[in-house]
C-alpha cells in the first residue's frame, strides 16, 4: 500500500482524498493515513499532495518508514470502516504521530 508521511503532519491538505477510488483516506487529528488493508495501490493520490507526503511503501525515505507500521498498528487499533467519507474524522493518532513536536510549521 502506499503511506503517509511527515509533511502531512499539522498541515492535512486533502487534496488525496478526492483522487482515491477506494475512499480509504483516513482524517485523523494531525494527519491522513491510508488504510493499508483498504488501498488497492493505485497510485492516484501520490502526485496530487503538494506537501509530497505520500510514498509508496518500499518508496519511503528511511527517516519516515515508521509512517508505515504507524498506520498498519493504527487500523489494527481503530478497524477498517470501509470508507472514510461515510465514517467522518477518527480524531486521533497513532501514538508516535501524536508525540510529535509541531510539524511543518
Ligand atoms: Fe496530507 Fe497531502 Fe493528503 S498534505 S491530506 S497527504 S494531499
Ligand atoms: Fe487510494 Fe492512494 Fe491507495 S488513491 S487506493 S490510497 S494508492
Amino acid at each position: 500500500p502506499y503511506v503517509v508521511a511527515q509533511p502531512c503532519v499539522d498541515v492535512k491538505d486533502k487534496a488525496c482524498v478526492d483522487e482515491c477510488p477506494v475512499d480509504c483516506i483516513y482524517e485523523g487529528d494531525r494527519s491522513l493515513y491510508i488504510n493499508p488493508n483498504e488501498c488497492v495501490d493505485c497510485g492516484a493520490c501520490e502526485p496530487v499532495c503538494p506537501t509530497e507526503a505520500i510514498f509508496y511503501e518500499d518508496d519511503l525515505p528511511e527517516e519516515w518508514a515508521w509512517y508505515k507500521d504507524a498506520a498498519a498498528n493504527f487500523f489494527a487499533e481503530v478497524g477498517d470502516f470501509g470508507g472514510a467519507s461515510a465514517h467522518g474524522p477518527i480524531g486521533k493518532d497513532p501514538a508516535q504521530v501524536a508525540a510529535l513536536p509541531p510539524q511543518n510549521q
